[in-house]
């Protein structure tokens, strides 16, 4: 077996995983990420002539798998809004060494999208749903979407093979506690791994405060006293949610406590805006912009050299550090980024 290229950063840290924004635009206007007081009528978003093309995504990730990378995830904004976003991935999938391609969306055109998508070479899905109620989730998508288009999509990508299918549910105290229970009953009937994701203070627009957030430990604590739980062991270095299956065999749910239980300390991910920046954490204050040299020729040994620099120059830890220190900083902002 040829062995897999090990890229360090100054944590010892190696790169693994690309998460990739093929887009800043999204059709939602979720509080916690695009709160439509900023991303209004009069918000500017990248031209399309700004955005990367599919060829220089697909370039930069093959050298980024060169480096060691072996999952790339496809994220926005909503990654379903770009164009033909399935012909970027039929070519991202004919990398060779990429062992996992994957893409996360809140659904809405997945129901038209996934067959494409999985013919095209996508290997599965993770859908973001935040409550089965249809008020609930209209107070937070804030565009009245409503939950069973959603729902479509989550069952489309099933039926067309995009598993395991997982469910992200961001949860925010008194918005969407309520919704905790019925979406584990939910994913545990149709066998989809829900995740709940502690609402994080990514960027600035969306106001964010301590208060909000409910704590992973508290979400096991609800369920459990329910559905009884017990812990699992992670499956690979490096894997941010902690795990829980239901002891009835009932399947499992994630947890992803970037504000309560950090993981910076196995954090494998360098992030790449749809613009071209990389960024080497979620929380990033400062890019490198990798489109500058792609357009002005650079050859495939001056990219690798520079990703190689960007990435073996990684100090990032922001959520073990999260403190008075870093509140001011100019954070990027979370549709750019992509999760
Ligand atoms: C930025 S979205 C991009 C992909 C797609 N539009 C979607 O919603 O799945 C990626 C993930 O980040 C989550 N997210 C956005 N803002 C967040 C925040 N402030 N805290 C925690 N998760 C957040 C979303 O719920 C989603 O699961
Ligand atoms: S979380 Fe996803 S769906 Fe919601 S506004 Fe952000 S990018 Fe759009």
């Amino acid at each position: 077996m040829a062995t897999h290229p090990t890229t360090l950063d100054r944590l010892d840290r190696p790169l693994r995983d690309l998460r990739i924004s093929v887009t800043d635009r999204c059709n939602f206007r979720c509080t916690y990420c695009m709160p439509r007081e900023i991303y209004g009528a009069a918000f500017r978003f990248l031209p399309h002539a700004e955005l990367l093309t599919f060829e220089e995504v697909t370039r930069l990730a093959r050298l980024a798998v060169s480096l060691g990378v072996s999952k790339v995830r496809l994220t926005g904004g909503e990654p379903l809004l770009r164009r033909d976003v399935e012909i970027l991935v039929g070519m991202l999938a004919a990398i060779e060494g990429l062992a996992d391609l994957t893409l996360t969306t809140n659904g809405s055109l997945l129901a038209a999208k996934a067959a494409a998508l999985a013919e095209a070479g996508l290997r599965r899905v993770t859908v973001s749903l935040d409550s089965l109620d249809d008020a609930v989730f209209a107070r937070l998508n804030d565009v009245a979407f409503p939950v069973a288009r959603v729902l479509e999509g989550i069952a489309a990508a099933d039926r067309a093979g995009l598993r395991p299918l997982k469910v992200n549910m961001v949860v925010r105290r008194g918005l969407n506690e309520q919704s905790v229970l019925p979406m584990a009953r939910f994913a545990r009937e149709h066998g989809y791994v829900l995740r709940f994701i502690e609402y994080m203070d990514v960027g600035h627009t969306n106001g964010w405060s301590l208060d909000e957030v409910v704590p992973a430990a508290e979400i096991v604590a609800a369920i459990d006293a329910e559905l009884p739980l017990e812990p699992l062991a992670p499956q690979y270095p490096g894997e941010v949610a902690t795990r829980w299956r239901y002891r009835d065999g009932g399947g499992e749910i994630g947890l992803i406590g970037s504000v309560t239980q950090p993981f910076c300390g196995s954090c494998t991910r360098a992030r790449l805006t749809a613009e071209g920046m990389l960024y080497t954490c979620l929380f990033g204050t400062a890019g490198v912009d990798l489109r500058a040299p792609l357009r002005s020729g650079a050859d495939d040994d001056a990219l690798r050299t520079l990703l190689t620099e960007v990435w073996a120059d990684r100090t990032d830890r922001y959520s073990e550090l999260r403190s008075a220190a870093t509140r001011g900083l100019p954070k990027v902002e979370m549709s750019r980024i992509g999760g």
